[in-house]
């Protein structure tokens, strides 16, 4: 029986050191500051993100990589100084016009010349050019910029297709998207019955064709139609 008791008691003050030794708080304290520094990263990342899609990619490659009808702007903060590359941003024709020979010399290889942008103020073009070096070394790595969701509707957004896309997987060759923002997608079969008709959602159409994306833009009265799942998308 003393033998328990004192086992017991040696028992908790060992617990109770353990405890103790702990560095409780310090800990804490940098985990905090560290989710805080990677929770402002995410957003300027998001941000970044938004705006680069919006403003940039329609002649800049996502993956920062890829030369298209402009040149790719992974690893640009490292060749330019800060000053030089905002102000080309908001206003490179500006710059080519008043002869800097940096502007010159680019928009001289490319064939056609940048659009400006005054409008995006110095802390948008931080959370660009984060977002820009940030997918870059992403890139690098080798993980590709994934299809997102483009549509401006809502993913659960109505939409119908034809049973023979959603039971029998056949591939999405017709679409349509009526006044109403209803969205249809359809086989290669010029006509249904309606039974041949069943409610889905955008997001799960896109799900079943990340293709379709392509499309996002529709507007209603128009449809968008192609012969084979990997033709491109014509407009009628
Ligand atoms: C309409 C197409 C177009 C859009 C949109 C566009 N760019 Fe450009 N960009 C170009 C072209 C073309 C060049 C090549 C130089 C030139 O012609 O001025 C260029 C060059 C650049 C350069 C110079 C690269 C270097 O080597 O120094 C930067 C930086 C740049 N763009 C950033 C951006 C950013 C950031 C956005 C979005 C806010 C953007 N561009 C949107 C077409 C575009």
């Amino acid at each position: 029986m003393k033998k328990n008791i004192v086992t017991t008691f040696v028992i908790t003050l060992l617990l109770l050191s353990i405890v103790f030794a702990l560095p409780k708080e310090k800990t804490k304290y940098t985990l905090q500051v560290a989710s805080n520094i990677e929770i402002q990263q995410d957003t300027m990342f998001t941000y970044g993100k938004a705006l680069f899609k919006e403003n940039c990619r329609a002649c800049h490659s996502q993956d920062m990589i890829r030369t298209s009808t402009a040149p790719p702007l992974g690893g640009v903060t490292k060749k330019r100084n800060k000053e030089w590359l905002y102000k080309f941003t908001k206003n490179s024709l500006k710059m080519y016009k008043e002869g800097d020979s940096l502007a010159v010399a680019i928009g001289d290889e490319y064939w056609g010349l940048m659009t400006s942008f005054p409008m995006l103020a110095d802390k948008d073009l931080d959370k660009i050019y984060y977002y820009v070096e940030k997918r870059y070394e992403m890139s690098l790595q080798g993980i590709p910029v994934p299809i997102e969701f483009e549509f401006k509707a809502a993913e659960n957004n109505n939409a119908k297709a034809c049973t023979h896309i959603l039971i029998d997987k056949e591939d999405i060759l017709n679409v349509s998207v009526s006044k109403t923002r209803h969205w249809t997608f359809s086989c290669k079969r010029t006509s249904h019955s309606k039974s041949n008709w069943k409610k889905t959602t955008l997001k799960a159409m896109f799900d079943y064709d990340k293709s379709v994306n392509e499309i996002a833009a529709l507007v209603h009265d128009f449809s968008a139609f192609r012969s084979s799942k990997t033709s491109y998308w014509d407009f009628k």
